[in-house]
């Protein structure tokens, strides 16, 4: 079984996530892609979606799915999307795709957080996958020194901007042993809006997908 087979696996079982729900939360990613596929063909009680992205909000938009703005609709019951590395205390390290920071907005208004992704994702320490951290312009090089002094070897991900107006630095070389206390300490940086580790609000839910089914891990 490819990755992208276990993605797709893994996508279908999160649509039993969506059941009874007006609005969803849509993170941003190849596996979230594939559960807005299924969500074109199920439809069922959705009613619209606030999406983590440009990228995810041109594909519901393409499959008829209304897109709300997360002013207007408030606490949302589910939200779901993918992750670069989950640990067994269910948090995680998100922002390969670069929609970190409206990822990290829903992810917090939202009732329930439901992680799918491939198994390759699962690890016991955060930091192999370099941690992206979404800055404002002018401070890119100011934060990339500090990050240097937290251990990393921050990469400007050049050509790259957010859907923010913002660019991102990718920190490479962290073994994040509290991921906690290092989300907060680059996020105290001035200049940094926010960072991929998602330990203060890890997932409820974490679904794994692998050659031998799906995996669904609770709290
Ligand atoms: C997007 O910015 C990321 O946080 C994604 O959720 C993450 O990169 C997972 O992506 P895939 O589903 O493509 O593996």
């Amino acid at each position: 079984m490819t990755p992208d087979e276990m993605k797709k696996l893994v996508a279908q079982a999160a649509l039993e996530y969506t059941k009874g729900h007006a609005v969803l939360g849509i993170g941003t990613g190849s596996t979230v892609n594939h559960l807005i596929d299924f969500l074109a063909d199920v439809k069922g009680d959705i009613e619209g979606a606030v999406s983590s992205s440009v990228m995810t909000t041109e594909r519901l938009k393409k499959v008829g799915i209304p897109v709300l703005d997360l002013n207007d609709t408030g606490p949302l019951e589910v939200y779901i999307d993918g992750a670069d590395e989950v640990n067994p205390h269910f948090q995680m390290l998100k922002g390969g795709g670069g929609a970190l920071t409206r990822e990290k907005i829903i992810g917090a208004a939202s009732r329930q957080f439901i992680c799918i992704a491939d198994e390759s994702k699962a690890v016991d320490v955060l930091g192999k996958f370099p941690l992206p951290v979404e800055v404002i312009p002018m401070s890119r090089s100011y934060v990339a020194r500090e990050l240097v002094k937290l251990g990393g070897q921050p990469v400007w991900r050049e050509n790259v901007v957010t859907d923010n107006g913002n660019v991102i630095l990718d920190v490479h070389n962290l073994t994040i042993l509290n991921p906690k206390e290092m989300e907060q300490t680059i996020n105290n940086i001035p200049g940094v809006i926010t960072n991929g580790l998602f330990a203060w609000r890890p997932a409820d839910v974490v679904l794994l997908g692998g050659p031998n089914g799906v995996r669904k891990l609770e709290k």
